[in-house]
């Protein structure tokens, strides 16, 4: 995720790649952030020093250790931003000082393309840090703000949301080849009908069902495959995928 955040923003040219430090352990990570002209580095507190924005996305385990190292070097002039799922911005607080702006984002992988869908919450210290957050995430895709309760939710639906959208695109193309196409057709007409579906509800912000009925006609071809497609139990399968990895989050 860190790549994928550190490649969208070169992409978008908010930030210069000489102003951008990256720290991880990794060498064949460093390797490739520094072909992209960022600085790299192995010492977290030397990269945190450089930064006046700070940017945490190592795995919930790891969080601990890495707030704990660059504690030295934050202080209320920096902003912190973490990516870290299921770290509540309370217990950012407690680790890393409760005087210092703090944001939790969460993006998902479509981030590299600046398409991510972002959902911001904060503890409330400065509100010029929290313009800078949204135009950064903005940069990279459409950013929400959220009350810190529902970033559990937010997880599911956005990052985890991701992975759902694909298996339909996997599912819809299996069909496809079945009907004629070769994969590579299926894929491209699949993913961009989604595409489509996706930018008329953004676009005119309709309900999806108003979008459906336009394409259903009495006793049509569609309406017979999306009948077929609930009895078998589509739209219940996705809620109940949905409830399952929020009962999980919450269970982490
Ligand atoms: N996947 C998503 O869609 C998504 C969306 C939103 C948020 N997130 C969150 O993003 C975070 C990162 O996820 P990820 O999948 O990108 O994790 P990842 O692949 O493990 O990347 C984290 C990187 O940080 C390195 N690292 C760990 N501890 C370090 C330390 N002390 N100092 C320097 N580098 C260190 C890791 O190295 P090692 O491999 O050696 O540990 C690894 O290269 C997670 O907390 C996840 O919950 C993910």
């Amino acid at each position: 995720m860190g790549s994928a955040i550190l490649i969208g923003l070169l992409k978008s040219g908010f930030v210069a790649p000489d102003d951008i430090y990256v720290s991880d352990r990794k060498h064949n990570v460093l390797e490739d952030m520094k072909n992209r002209g960022v600085h790299v580095s192995e010492d977290n507190l030397l990269t945190a020093e450089k930064a006046d924005v700070v940017i945490v996305a190592v795995k919930p385990y790891h969080v601990q250790q890495v707030l704990h190292d660059i504690k030295p070097m934050l202080n209320p002039g920096k902003i912190l931003i973490s990516i870290v799922a299921g770290v509540g911005v309370e217990e950012l607080g407690k680790l890393a000082g409760n005087d210092i702006p703090i944001f939790r984002v969460m993006p998902n992988t479509a981030i590299a393309l600046q398409e991510s869908l972002t959902c911001v919450s904060s503890n409330g210290n400065s509100n010029t840090s929290r313009e800078y957050v949204i135009e950064l995430f903005n940069k990279l895709g459409k950013t929400v703000e959220i009350p810190e309760e529902l970033m559990a939710a937010a997880t599911v639906l956005s990052s985890c949301g991701i992975a759902f959208a694909l298996r339909y695109i996997r599912a819809a193309m299996q069909g496809g080849i079945e009907i004629g196409f070769g994969a590579e057709m299926a894929q491209f007409i699949t993913a961009q009908t989604v595409k489509g579906a996706t930018e008329l509800v953004l676009k005119t912000g309709h309900h999806p069902e108003r979008e459906i009925d336009k394409v259903t006609t009495p006793r049509g071809i569609t309406i017979t495959g999306l009948n077929e497609m609930e009895h078998k139990g589509f739209s219940s399968s996705l809620i109940q995928g949905v409830l399952a990895s929020y009962k999980k989050i919450n269970k982490l």
